[in-house]
């Protein structure tokens, strides 16, 4: 029965075809390591924060006047209410965690290189959309941090010469954050930049299952076939790598539960204490800093000073370590993918990078000294140097010769 009602989907629709080509005859290599769990935790999560958001939407009001005070009704009256309310908040910080990680294997094993180019710009805009979807979810609840976080950081716009005011103006809708950027923002947090994300999604993974996933070895599976034209590193996904992912799963859920349950606001880190009290745009709060992710950015962008009392050198700087980060492909000279056969300029290189990403990271969150200036410039120098100087570090690098075949054992 099963097999004719396939035979009958089969000549209208390719729903075996794709099944093939994308899960059960992709041959992927088969030395993936812990650092492939990411990819598929990424889609887990943002399933996760679509089905949650679907439910909170229920009974959340985007409205400035009522906008607070629903999400306590989430909280404390809804039934469950708290339960998806966190799952959804604990969600985006999970999001950036697997994120960023699934950004650093990318790095370490040269995934962005030739032919994966567009694998990398699809990732990077996703890394973009996602930015933009955490920041303006931020405002929805309507405390202080939400309101004071998107007036600095739209405020920011306001920098850039000649059309700053009015570009500000024109995305706050009103000449302060005020309900019309509520109801903008909710806008786009529920629909448009959702639907901008799966697209990029789906063009990710086409782009990636068209030329082949990379490995830890950062050797050409495709080089290798057998007399089936089947790689000879490769193995099916399904069920190996089901399977696999099956593991990452669930060591992934008990951590996230762990901190669902026990420390859904990561002490200010994931919600920020300040947030629990209504946005008052007659009170600054002391201490305005963004959520733990945006961080590295932020301290980048205090780091550099002001020009005739002009942020916009810091903005400048801010869109620069984006922008370098899509020219990665173009950047990296070296013949060579993996860090495991990379030289030593490379290697220092990287752990600098995640240093002072790090660092930028930490002193984000932190209120403006002289010392921590001091230390955000010396972090957004080496992070810049990075990238500046990758054409000439990976050319000169001495790397190690790459085997012909995965070195698994
Ligand atoms: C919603 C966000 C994202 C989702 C759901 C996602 C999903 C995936 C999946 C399922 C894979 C294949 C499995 C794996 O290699 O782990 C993958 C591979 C990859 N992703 Fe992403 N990704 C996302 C964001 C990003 C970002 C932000 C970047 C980098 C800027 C990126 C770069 C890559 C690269 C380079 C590969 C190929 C890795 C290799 O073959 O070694 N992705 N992604």
């Amino acid at each position: 029965m099963f097999s004719s009602l396939m035979g009958w989907i089969d000549a209208r629709f390719p729903a075996t075809k794709l099944w093939e080509e994308h899960i059960s005859k992709y041959y992927a290599p088969k030395n993936f390591n812990f650092w492939y769990f990411f990819g598929s935790l990424a889609l887990l999560v943002l399933v996760l924060q679509i089905v949650t958001g679907i439910f909170l939407t229920m009974h959340y009001k985007p409205d400035a006047a009522l906008a607070f005070a629903s999400v306590e009704y989430i909280m404390r009256d809804v039934e469950w209410g708290w339960l998806i309310r966190y799952l959804h908040s604990t969600g985006a910080s999970a999001f950036f965690v697997v994120i960023y990680l699934h950004m650093f294997r990318g790095i370490m094993y040269g995934s962005y290189k030739k032919p994966r180019e567009l694998v990398w710009l699809f990732g990077m805009f996703l890394y973009m959309a996602l930015m933009a979807e955490a920041f303006m979810g931020y405002l929805l609840p309507w405390g202080q941090m939400s309101f004071w976080g998107a007036q600095v950081i739209i405020s920011l716009f306001g920098a850039i010469p000649f059309i700053g005011d009015q570009l500000a103006l024109w995305i706050r809708g009103d000449f302060v954050v005020a309900d019309a950027t509520l109801n903008r923002f909710f806008a786009f947090h529920v629909i448009a930049v959702p639907l901008v994300i799966l697209g990029l999604v789906v063009a990710h993974i086409i782009a990636l299952h068209e030329v082949g996933s990379n490995n830890p070895d950062g050797v050409d599976i495709k080089k290798f076939k057998d007399k089936d034209g089947i790689p000879l590193d490769g193995i099916p996904f399904h069920p190996y790598y089901t399977v696999k992912d099956i593991v990452g799963v669930t060591v992934f859920l008990f951590i996230f539960s762990l901190v669902l349950f026990y420390a859904p606001e990561m002490d200010g880190w994931f919600l920020e204490n300040a947030n629990f009290v209504p946005a008052d745009p007659l009170k600054t709060p002391l201490h305005i800093a963004p959520v733990w992710y945006f961080t590295p950015f932020y301290a980048i962008l205090r780091a550099v000073p002001s020009i005739a009392g002009s942020s916009f050198p810091g903005v400048v700087a801010m869109g620069l370590s984006i922008v370098f980060l899509f020219l990665l492909p173009w950047l990296d000279r070296s013949p060579v993918r993996s860090i495991r056969y990379r030289g030593i300029y490379f290697r220092t290189a990287l752990v600098l990078f995640v240093i002072s990403f790090l660092g930028l990271g930490f002193l984000g969150t932190q209120p403006v000294t002289p010392i921590y200036t001091l230390l955000s410039r010396i972090f957004s120098i080496i992070y810049f140097a990075f990238f500046v100087l990758m054409p000439i570090y990976t050319s000169l690098d001495k790397d190690k010769p790459v085997p012909e075949r995965v070195t698994f054992k």
